[in-house]
């Protein structure tokens, strides 16, 4: 493949700490000073040749391997011996480097099998006495990748693996900001992965880590097959883009699990990862309804005439979201004094088709009953690991925590708080933290739940002098500090990752427990430090809080988790985060939603006109129409900034009417995608590449995405702009917005028009048949309309399709047991006319089902005369009531009577 600007091999840096090397300090390493300052970024301080492992021996698929007599690693003493094993599950396969004993992430994969028409296989190479292996695609005898750069150092706390890639069409890892859906392996850009609670900043290139942690990519090889890779470590880490292309990948702990997954296609790739960590759940239809939300409303009035002003304006909205502003204090399970009445409207929402999604942060203050109850239920907190550590000024001020060993931190109540151990292996956190939904869901009756601040996130540690002592609501509270003055392992490792750069500030965020706990905590009893599982917190959150949903509610909902870890979407989808008013984070959005589609989190979306700042009307309208393709599809705001909500301006209002009526419209086909990516493991918002892995042309269109494998969304993401430069592939395309609707439109780059007063570009490929009802001002009132078909046939004139239909609510425990309608749908062009094939492969009991009462085709050749409609090989005397079609436009719209 072309692309690459620079073919050179790439070196190791020996000095990736924030402040740089000096000559000297550099030398003292035992490295190379090489300065050079044509690229800032190619590192100046730089390993010989030879760091590495040799072979000692081997035993069927267990490598020994001993540590040469290369280069020393700076960062801890070298592990003498390794160990390389591999396995292969199904087709895909395993490499294991590390040493038995070590830690491993306690994350349940189900590790499901997907098929694959293609194998790998693994080498190995002892050239120059050097031990390295290769993944080979065996039916390309390509190279996936290849260790043989060297550079392998294995030490407790310092761990690096460097790799040659077969191209640089590099998508994934995170999370974090990324400009380009591509990766960029011309300037050695280094991608910390750090679960921390921090905004994402779209305005610079900035390679910080953000909220949740995902050591996984998809490569696209020079022949279009695809391959993904994911690396199961928990611990900081982070991974530089080189040239090669090359990627070098850092961690601070733990061993290095890594599976290979074949592919061949983008999707298959996924699907075999999703099956591998665990398929997404299958969100409540409401749940892919409109979200209203802010933080900072002054008390429920504010939230009643916020969402009755966007009822008003006629815009479909189905969930009203509460931010931590209706809690007592920002207590967990409690209800503040703005909020009486709260019970009674959540009650007239649920009676107007509307549900309700509450936040809950993890940390529970360490003086109320919630706190009590829970000590009382022998739950765990992270604590302390020794007594002797705990940080007495604070203990001692909460009597319900003094004896305790707790490591009690601070977020947004008024005083201390304790982060619930979601790892307790006893069961007992986890039961707590439910008991207290059940609890809760009786005073306020919510169908949804956020959680938030779960990196986890704590308010000032090692700050002497933290922000919010200027605040008004804890002044006093002592910040946390962690022993960070010595050479504590856990606190101050050799190697402490880019996560502590912060705007290429080391000063700024210097420790790995900026802005969380300690380090050196510990979990389950003791069993887990959390230097290692920090980066799981989210992940275990989630997973106790869906059951805490189900429990509370009985019904399946919806949970959106801030901070998440591969496997996090079997539980729970994600939003990405606090994110700025500004047409740059707009861009970023599209990119981030389908990172985590990939990463098998396809419940996921924006902060919808921009968090924090102050959006504009333009932007705002641009946000809105952009985040009706989103799955999670939530406008949220700051406290202090101004509202902006759609029915603040009426070119908002009317775009966002539109934009929710056309997603409303196509609810059914948004929610079969979601359907089949539980059921089977698939992605629902999707990169152009998926569908046209050959062409690269779609290689880096990060602001163009499909819904699927059928419909094209190219949004508007820039400031004064009335059209779109779109990309579409070879293919047969039709217009599903104003623009030409109905009409071919010839693959290519063309410029659309785009003006805010329509709806944005939306395309329609050949070949598909997509399920879609006549939207209403809810998804429950929609869902009781009338099935509608668009066909929209390729060039052979056929078309597919599928709609999946359940009661929208159900818990699903398995598919195989699910109650659930599936209909398969295959259209011809013949010579008389058309043909419709309805197969209704899977019958579900008692669940509504609406006739199917209109079809729309589109390039059909000629107007038909109705006498001989056939459906599944029967010819209907059906009713039609209105039918018209266009010659200019070949559109046939068929009404039935039913
Ligand atoms: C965090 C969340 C944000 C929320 C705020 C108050 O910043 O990311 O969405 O509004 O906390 O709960």
């Amino acid at each position: 493949s072309i692309g690459l600007s620079f073919q050179a091999s790439p070196v190791f840096d020996c000095f990736p700490e924030p402040n740089g090397a000096s000559q000297v300090s550099c030398e003292a390493r035992g490295c190379t000073w090489q300065p050079d300052s044509s690229n800032k970024n190619v590192p100046w301080c730089i390993f010989k040749d030879g760091v590495g492992y040799s072979l000692d021996s081997q035993s069927g698929s267990t490598y020994t391997l001993r540590k040469n007599n290369g280069p020393k690693n700076p960062w801890g003493s070298d592990a003498l011996e390794i160990k390389v094993t591999t396995k292969s599950i199904g087709n895909i396969l395993n490499v294991h480097i590390g040493q038995a004993g070590r830690y491993e992430p306690p994350v349940d994969f189900p590790k499901d099998v997907a098929s694959s028409s293609e194998t790998l296989s693994f080498k190995t190479d002892t050239t120059n006495g050097l031990f390295s292996f290769q993944i080979v695609r065996d039916s390309s005898y390509r190279k996936l990748f290849d260790t043989s750069l060297g550079g392998l150092i294995f030490s407790d706390k310092f761990i690096q693996l460097a790799t040659y890639l077969p191209s640089s069409n590099m998508y994934g890892w995170g999370e974090n900001t990324h400009q380009s859906l591509k990766h960029d392996f011309s300037k050695y850009l280094t991608w910390a992965m750090f679960a921390r609670d921090q905004p994402p900043n779209s305005g610079s290139l900035d390679t910080v880590n953000l909220y949740g942690v995902h050591p996984y990519y998809m490569i696209v090889e020079p022949d279009g097959k695809a391959h993904g890779v994911l690396i199961v470590n928990s611990n900081a880490q982070e991974v530089t883009t080189a040239p090669g292309p090359s990627i070098i990948y850092r961690t601070i702990g733990g061993n290095l699990d890594i599976y290979f997954f074949p592919g061949p296609t983008p999707e298959q790739v996924t699907q075999q990862y999703l099956k591998f960590i665990g398929t997404p759940f299958l969100p409540a239809y409401w749940a892919l309804g409109y979200q209203l939300s802010r933080y900072g409303y002054t008390g429920l009035d504010e939230m009643k005439t916020r969402i009755q002003a966007v009822k008003d304006a006629g815009i479909p909205i189905d969930i009203g979201v509460a931010d931590i502003d209706y809690m007592q204090r920002y207590k967990d399970f409690t209800t503040g004094d703005n909020w009486a009445g709260f019970s009674d409207y959540v009650n007239q929402m649920h009676a107007s088709g509307m549900k309700l999604i509450l936040i809950f942060d993890p940390a529970v203050e360490a003086d109320y009953d919630s706190f009590q109850r829970a000590l009382s239920a022998n739950a765990k907190f992270i604590e302390w690991e020794s007594s002797s550590q705990v940080q007495r000024d604070i203990q001692n001020l909460y009597p319900m925590a003094k004896d305790t060993k707790i490591m009690l931190g601070v977020v947004w109540p008024d005083k201390h708080v304790g982060f619930p151990d979601f790892l307790d292996s006893t069961g007992n956190t986890q039961k707590w933290w439910a008991s207290e939904f059940v609890r809760y869901q009786k005073e306020i009756g919510f169908d949804g739940i956020w959680i938030d601040m779960n990196e986890p996130s704590n308010f000032g540690t090692n700050d002497a002098h933290p922000w919010y002592f200027d605040s008004d609501d804890h002044p006093n509270d002592a910040p946390l500090f962690c022993p960070t003055n010595g050479s504590n392992e856990w606190e101050m490792p050799p190697y402490k990752t880019r996560a502590v750069w912060k705007f290429g500030d080391a000063s700024n965020n210097a420790f790995l427990a900026s802005n969380t706990l300690c380090m050196l905590g510990v979990q389950d009893n003791g069993a887990q430090r959390f230097y290692n599982v920090k980066n799981l917190y989210g992940w275990s959150e989630a997973k106790a809080t869906q059951q805490a949903l189900f429990q509370s509610t009985g019904k399946r909902g919806a949970v959106v988790s801030r901070s998440t870890y591969p496997s996090s979407g079997k539980y729970a989808g994600h939003w990405l985060g606090d994110n700025t008013a500004r047409w740059e984070d707009l861009r970023t959005s599209v990119i981030g939603a389908q990172e985590f589609n990939l990463f098998g989190i396809p419940y996921v979306g924006s902060d919808v006109c921009g968090f924090i700042g102050t959006t504009t009307e333009e932007l705002c309208l641009r946000w809105q129409q952009m985040g009706a393709f989103h799955s999670f599809f939530r406008n949220h705001n700051t406290i202090g900034a101004p509202a902006q909500d759609p029915a603040i301006w009426p070119t908002v209002a009317a775009a966002t009417k539109q934009a929710n009526l056309f997603r409303y419209q196509y609810l059914p086909y948004l929610f079969s995608l979601h359907f089949t990516a539980s059921k089977d493991g698939a992605t629902v918002i999707r990169p152009l590449f998926f569908e046209f892995p050959t062409d690269e042309e779609t290689y880096d269109l990060g602001y163009q995405f499909m819904w699927g494998s059928s419909i094209l969304v190219a949004p508007v993401v820039y400031q004064n702009t009335n059209s779109v430069h779109v990309y579409l592939p070879t293919d047969v395309w039709y217009s599903l917005f104003d623009y030409k609707y109905g009409s071919l439109i010839s693959p290519g780059f063309t410029t659309v028009s785009a003006p805010t007063t329509s709806r944005i570009p939306v395309f329609v490929r050949g070949m598909s048949i997509i399920p879609r009802q006549t939207p209403t001002i809810t998804t429950t009132a929609t869902r009781l309309n009338p099935f509608e078909l668009l066909i929209a046939p390729c060039e052979m004139g056929r078309g597919k399709g599928v709609l999946y239909w359940d009661d929208g609510e159900t818990i699903v425990n398995s598919f195989n047991t699910h109650n659930y309608h599936q209909f398969d749908f295959l259209f011809n062009t013949t010579t008389t006319g058309g043909r419709l094939t309805i197969t209704h492969s899977r019958k579900a009991s008692n669940i509504n089902l609406p006739t199917l009462d209109i079809i729309e085709i589109f390039n059909f050749p000629n107007a038909p005369d109705f006498k001989s409609f056939t459906i599944n090989n029967i010819k209907t005397n059906i009713n039609v009531q209105t039918s018209t079609y266009s010659g200019v436009t070949k559109r046939l719209y068929i009404q039935t009577t039913g």
